[in-house]
């Protein structure tokens, strides 16, 4: 337990709960980091459908972490804004997962990846309207009810905007949770991301968010705009750029709790030690914030 848990539990008339600490994303190429050895992270999260399976290796690797440090299942697959429902099988095996794992929590993403008959295993962006509103509130109702957890949703990262869209990201998020008692992810990369595309504050992005639903953050780094392309991509492959983590410091501030934070990275894994110095960074922005809430 380190130190700002320990603070934070032993001041039970401040108790702020949930409060699941400083984390990394569990990758291949670091198996045998967290597997052999003592990795200094109070949790860790996994891409839940690289463990949905009967049982075999993969099973069997999580169970091993899962002895280690608490696990948080990250899906890629729900579709959660998919108009014709949720997959059901999906669902089972999900819930068959989390019920094995017992995770800190089960989240995915605020997006579409499929059709009844075709998985595009990408993020796609959704039209932020009341008709999309409602299907993605039943989803997730259903979800929650079928899984019996209620879950957390991460913010996109987008590049285009629908002609149609009647919410701002944020009243989109905003009534969701208040709909469905689901909970946020908010990964402050993305927030970043998507402000520069297209071009609004991040900081109005903050303040519109119900922060009190906020139970993790994600870090990550992206691929800055050139000349030839005014866009910035969410490609999780490099460092956490400067903006960012002063966007991140900005979010502790405002956040009524202490919230779980994580380092992501997806693409071009660097050695452990590199990731966790990133943490480190995360740990003493996370425990100054939590400090100064508790005085
Ligand atoms: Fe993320």
């Amino acid at each position: 337990m380190n130190a700002i848990m320990a603070t934070i539990q032993s001041q039970p008339g401040k108790m702020i709960e949930p409060f699941a600490g400083f984390g990394l994303g569990l990758r291949r190429e670091h198996y045998a980091d967290f597997l052999e050895g003592e990795v200094d992270v109070d949790f860790v999260e996994v891409i839940s459908e690289n463990y949905m399976v009967e049982g075999g290796k993969p099973l069997r690797i999580l169970e091993q972490a899962r002895s280690k440090h608490p696990v948080i299942l990250h899906g890629v697959s729900m579709s959660i804004g998919s108009a014709h429902g949720l997959d059901q099988a999906y669902l089972k095996k999900l819930k068959t997962l989390a019920d094995r794992i017992e995770p800190l929590w089960v989240s995915d993403h605020l997006c579409w990846t499929r059709t009844s008959a075709h998985n595009s295993h990408d993020l796609l962006p959704l039209p932020l309207t009341q008709e999309v509103l409602d299907v993605v509130c039943d989803n997730i109702s259903m979800a929650q009810d079928t899984i019996g957890r209620a879950m957390l949703f991460e913010n996109p990262s987008s590049y285009l905007a629908f002609p149609d869209d009647e919410l701002t990201e944020w009243e989109f998020l905003s009534e969701m949770t208040r709909r469905t008692g689901c909970y946020l992810l908010l990964d402050v990369n993305n927030v970043y991301v998507s402000a520069q595309n297209h071009s609004f504050s991040a900081q109005d992005y903050l303040n519109g968010l119900p922060l009190d639903r906020v139970r993790q953050i994600h870090l990550a780094g992206h691929d800055p705009a050139t000349p030839e392309r005014n866009l910035i991509i969410d490609t999780h492959d490099r460092e956490v750029c400067e903006a960012v983590w002063d966007l991140y410091a900005k979010a502790l501030a405002k956040l009524p709790q202490p919230v779980a934070t994580m380092i992501e990275r997806d693409d071009k894994i660097p050695p452990l030690p590199e990731l966790l110095q990133e943490l480190d960074r995360a740990r003493a922005l996370g425990e100054r914030c939590c400090e100064s809430a508790l005085v």
